[in-house]
């Protein structure tokens, strides 16, 4: 979140500095990720972003199904939050929209099908792992495990949908990661066959709140970032962004729904990590989100600012509308056509 202009058309320093961290002591270099907030992601550099399509399909059934698992002990109210963002990718609300985002950005990408990345989503069936089936602290490859694990539940199991599905596993506050709060908020992958059964694109989001959300929820806490380093809000180095109070009132939940806005972005744009993405190689790819990291408004993304946002009379910060009366922040894409970031909350 360095030094990026929305329109700044030299990104792709960005985009390595991003991966890198991404990946870093990974055992799986392919699995994409929302890397942690620091303030020196956005680099300027001389070379222009090479968002490429490489053969891949796109997340295009319509509807697309999604399965949620909610791994752990979790709130209602948490709960409603996040489907009622998820609801709100394809339905109407007043301008601009979570749906008006989804519209204008990931939903212009194609595949050599001619398919659009798809405008609808149904929350098709949720499964609640309550009970911790592969304990509190998690490995990566573990997710698949856990997606498993809620397909061939009894008594109810959630349906294995290879065709239209996609799996959203969500674990709460008190569920350690793999790289969660050291370099990863979240990421997106598919399942192995010789796992699940079946391919299928999969994301995982952690719950930030007592872990880490100077790094996962940030705009919604003071950035955290290196050793020693201070608050955010203009210490620390990390620019002149103050705090924002989170719209849904709960800077863990309403942090996730920033961290899952950009994996399902990129999750439909790259579902098998062969289709949209920047960058020469595969195991490292920058995707539609990665190049507007920090981004939420027209001048977000130099120097740790978020960008001009809406305020509700609460005071709470967003950028889109959404079912329920509700309100979400949701960061900045890479728009395909305007070759730039761009959100329904810009200007122009
Ligand atoms: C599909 O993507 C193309 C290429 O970006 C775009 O022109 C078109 O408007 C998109 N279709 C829909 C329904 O959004
Ligand atoms: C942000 O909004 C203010 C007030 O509407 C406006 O004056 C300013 O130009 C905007 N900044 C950018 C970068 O568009």
């Amino acid at each position: 979140m360095g030094r990026l202009l929305p329109h700044h058309p030299s990104l792709l320093l960005l985009a390595a500095a991003a991966a890198a961290i991404c990946i870093s002591s990974s055992n799986l270099a392919a699995v994409r990720c929302t890397p942690v907030y620091r303030p020196d992601y956005l680099v300027d550099g001389n070379q222009l972003v090479d968002m490429q399509y490489h053969m891949g399909p796109v997340v295009s059934g319509s509807p697309t199904n999604l399965y949620l698992i909610w791994y752990g002990r979790w709130e209602p109210a948490a709960q409603a939050v996040l489907r009622d963002f998820l609801a709100s990718l394809s339905a109407s609300a007043p301008f601009p929209a979570v749906s008006d985002w989804w519209a204008r950005t990931p939903r212009m990408y194609t595949d050599q099908t001619g398919a659009n990345v798809t405008g609808a989503f149904a929350v098709a069936g949720e499964h609640s792992d309550a009970g911790y089936s592969h304990g509190a602290s998690l490995r990566r490859a573990d997710m698949q495990s856990v997606i498993r694990s809620a397909v061939y539940a009894y008594p109810d199991p959630l349906p294995l949908d290879p065709y239209s599905g996609a799996y959203l596993v969500l674990t709460s506050p008190d569920v350690q990661v793999d790289e969660f709060c050291r370099a990863v908020c979240g990421f997106h992958y598919f399942t192995f066959a010789s796992v699940v059964g079946v391919t299928v694109p999969y994301l995982w989001v952690g719950n930030s709140a007592t872990q880490c959300p100077g790094k996962c929820a940030y705009p919604f806490a003071a950035a955290e970032y290196g050793a020693g380093a201070g608050a955010g809000g203009g210490g620390g180095g990390g620019g002149g962004q103050a705090v924002l109070r989170p719209p849904n009132g709960d800077a863990g939940v309403d942090g996730m729904v920033i961290v899952l806005g950009h994996e399902l972005a990129e999750m439909s744009t790259n579902p098998l990590v062969n289709a949209w993405y920047a960058g020469d190689t595969p195991t490292a790819p920058t995707e539609i989100a990665d190049l507007c990291l920090g981004v939420y408004g027209d001048g977000g993304g130099a120097g740790g600012m978020v960008g001009n946002v809406s305020r509700a009379p609460d005071g709470s910060a967003y950028n889109v509308n959404g079912v329920n009366g509700r309100r979400f922040l949701v960061q900045w894409l890479w728009n395909p056509v305007r070759a730039a970031c761009y959100g329904p909350n810009s200007s122009n």
